[in-house]
């Protein structure tokens, strides 16, 4: 079926249409054949329409790009929140332009919509995928009741460095696992169906590299070969691909000297070919532009011969396309047929999204009174919960017994009702969270006395997601009386780490440990009180050594989101059975960052008699708490590991079979992974790399049987022929509660 501009209004009309995938070509062919060059361009161009700005505006002002949206010149809009806001735009584009493509409308929606969840990190401590994908699918909800229909999550950078901000908004360190939050975060804001009205498109970012910034320093160069390019950082985003994930974005560095955005091989080459992945490419904000001052394009113009020419299909606020494409094809420097790739790509997605049947379907006014906030609430706190990580436990401090009655509620984050909100809060309200504080009184009997101090404040003034937060490093007025607080209680519960504003775009530090005067308060109140339960409020890593050396118990609580205090004390009171576990490594020292378990082996690895071997001199080696460490109220027993074969073929299987039994007190949940090392390859291995994970319920005493299946694929990396496969030879697997803590077996595989 061919459409004229007539049949494409009737069209954008009838809600009775298939969308299997051949239709859809077929009507993405008709509406590109009636467009002229500019409206093509039009649809590469992503506008900011609110005043949230993420970075700096493009010149292009308000007035003018009405003008543009009247005449169909724009693809998409980010950042315009509310269904009049949306509907006027749609409207102004679909009532005054001549080719009525209607338009999309993205927004950095990263761990809720209002309804605020643990940041990501956060959340995939809980290593539980359903969650993941429940959150994304509310979120999904929550977005659409107010005309957004398509995010900039997933996040799915490998990040090793804590120092660098955004690795709250990211699943860590781990390939394997950051591809399962990948999947599950596309399932959840997509469902099966992209046009159904309550699912958002997805974007997997921000390809390729971010994560991996020189220093830890926010949009810093990226300096990685293609073996950890492709081993490490496309695992997840191939995982996003498979998933049909409908939008990718690039990203602010270079990577090897190239700019992502100006990339053909990460976009073109691996992502559009090799992959064969159909949406479209979204720039990060101005990244176009921005190959300017990397000094690869000339000006705005040159810098959009690169992009397009690469792969990168939408603009987002940079104004390069805008002034740029029509004049390069004019002058025969870029060919016509590589913008209507593009075009082809964004009017994909539309059709899937079913917006040309219905250019309003995501604007429903009365979609918000039958969104159930309420519910959502308890989906919060119970994820939340699942993603407290408790790091240390001495004497079993925790859980609070019945008959404590004294506690002493002490520090800055302990009564913050804004912290846990974290940063890229999409529509979360400032000073919305249940604070640890208001959660412990709601959940203790009648009989506990709690007394709040604040001791010292973390930040002074307003906070804000553009400027960097002010430390009190001198205000010590509040520390006497918390200290006297300290003195008459049976427990001390400090609550301290990061504002919501230290981590997220931006916020990378070269310390990471407790800002401010923190850790003088905590020094203080244990001088007079050593009953203390820690409680961390945070977006990264942080370098407690101090804490972890003298304070009995450390709960990572992270920045939970809206239910925060309530899930802090379903745990602290024992409700609920921590069982989250650590998706990054926690460093002894700053300067052991980066700081990950999968990494490769020196030609020194351990030597206890000389010095010149890998290590710090000054340190113990090694992390303060591993990947995949996170204790419980209960003891969990590991039986040996048994395989069904030592020898393992292609296209044959094994399982590893290991028994778990719960051996403490109480029910309680167990993450057991599972770790493999290729021994001798073709390039260097990493010593461990997590191949698979568990949830296992336990009654107390009830063992279960956990089996993994051990395939090729499994085996498979980017080898030094630079193809993705097993090699023959010796592989060691290891199974247990953490990447530390495992027990080993070996087999062979041969082809
Ligand atoms: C960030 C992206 C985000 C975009 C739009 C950029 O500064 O890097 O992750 O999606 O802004 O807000």
């Amino acid at each position: 079926m061919s459409l004229s501009l007539g049949t494409l209004g009737i069209y954008a009309q009838n809600s009775g249409i298939q969308s299997s995938v051949k239709n859809v070509e077929k009507k993405v062919d008709s509406v590109l054949n009636l467009m002229t060059l500019e409206e093509k361009v039009g649809q590469m161009i992503q506008y900011n329409g609110s005043w949230d700005l993420t970075g700096p505006a493009s010149e292009t002002g308000n007035k003018q790009k009405e003008e543009r949206l009247k005449k169909g010149l724009v693809g998409s809009m980010l950042n315009v929140l509310s269904v009049e806001a949306t509907e006027k735009a749609q409207r102004m584009n679909m009532e005054n332009s001549r080719i009525k493509i209607p338009l999309m409308f993205g927004y950095d929606v990263i761990h809720g919509y209002k309804t605020i969840f643990p940041v990501p990190l956060g959340e995939t401590a809980s290593w539980d995928m359903e969650a993941a994908e429940e959150s994304a699918r509310i979120a999904a909800l929550e977005s659409v009741a107010e005309g957004v229909n398509w995010t900039f999550s997933p996040m799915i950078d490998i990040s090793r460095d804590a120092r660098w901000g955004r690795i709250m908004e990211g699943s860590g360190e781990d390939p394997y696992l950051t591809s399962k939050v990948a999947v599950a975060k596309v399932r959840g804001y997509q469902g099966d169906d992209l046009s159904n009205p309550k699912t958002i498109a997805a974007t997997a970012k921000h390809f390729a590299g971010y994560g991996l910034a020189e220093g830890g320093k926010d949009y810093n160069a990226v300096n990685i070969g293609k073996n950890e390019l492709h081993n490490v950082v496309l695992p997840p985003f191939k995982a996003a691909a498979d998933a049909g994930v409908a939008t990718f974005m690039n990203s602010f560095n270079t990577i090897d000297g190239i700019p992502a955005t100006g990339s053909k091989s990460l976009q073109r080459e691996i992502l559009k070919d090799r992959w064969d992945w159909q949406g479209f490419m979204v720039s990060d904000w101005g990244s176009i532009a921005e190959m300017i001052p990397h000094g690869f394009a000339r000006d705005k113009i040159h810098a959009a011969e690169i992009a397009v020419k690469a792969g990168s299909d939408m603009d987002m606020e940079g104004g390069a396309y805008e002034i740029g494409l029509e004049k390069l094809v004019a002058e025969g420097k870029v060919d016509e047929a590589l913008i209507d790739d593009a075009v082809k790509r964004i009017l994909r997605v539309k059709f899937k999204m079913g917006l040309f049947e219905d250019p309003y379907k995501y604007i429903d006014a009365n979609l918000m009174a039958s969104v159930p906030y309420e519910e959502h609430k308890s989906t919060a706190r119970d994820i939340a919960k699942k993603s407290i990580v408790l790091l240390k436990n001495e004497n079993n401090l925790l859980p609070i017994k019945n008959s404590v009655k004294n506690i002493a509620v002490i520090g800055p984050l302990a009564d913050d009702k804004d912290s846990p909100i974290g940063n890229w809060r999409a529509q979360g309200e400032a000073n919305s969270a249940v604070s640890m504080l208001e959660g412990l009184k709601n959940a203790v009997s009648k009989e506990t006395n709690i007394t709040y101090s604040q001791g010292v404040t973390l930040g002074k003034g307003e906070r804000s997601f553009l400027m960097p937060l002010d430390i009190n490093k001198t205000d010590r007025s509040g520390i006497s009386e918390a200290v006297e607080n300290a003195k008459n209680a049976e427990l001390v519960i400090m609550v301290l780490g990061e504002d919501a504003f230290q981590s997220g775009e931006g916020r990378s530090q070269a310390n990471i440990g407790l800002a401010g005067l923190q850790k003088e308060l905590l020094k203080e109140i244990h001088k007079v009180n050593k009953n203390i339960a820690l409680v961390l409020i945070n977006g990264r890593p942080m370098e407690i050594t101090w804490s972890s050396e003298n304070i009995p118990a450390i709960v990572e609580a992270w920045q939970l989101g809206t239910e925060s205090g309530n899930a802090i004390a379903d745990v602290l009171l024992g409700k609920y059975n921590p069982s989250g576990k650590l998706p990054v490594s926690f460093p002894r020292a700053v300067g052991q960052e980066p700081l990950y378990y999968n990494h490769k082996n020196t030609g020194r690895p351990y030597s206890a008699e000389h010095v010149t071997y890998s290590h710090y001199t000054d340190i113990k080696d090694g992390p303060l708490y591993p990947f995949g460490f996170g204790l419980s109220y209960t003891d969990f027993e590991y039986g040996k590991p048994k395989i069904s074969k030592t020898e393992l073929n292609a296209g044959d299987s094994l399982s590893l079979n290991i028994s778990v039994t719960n051996s403490g007190k109480v029910k309680g949940r167990e993450v057991v992974q599972l770790y493999l090392r290729d021994l001798i390859a073709t390039s260097a291995r990493p010593v461990k790399e997590l191949k698979g994970f568990k949830l296992v319920e336990l009654e107390t005493g009830e063992t279960k049987n956990v089996e993994f299946t051990i395939d090729e694929e499994m085996l498979k990396f980017y080898t030094a022929s630079e193809k993705w496969q097993a090699e023959n030879g010796e592989f060691e697997l290891m199974v247990g509660g953490n990447s530390e803590d495992v027990q080993s077996i070996k087999f062979n595989f041969s082809k």
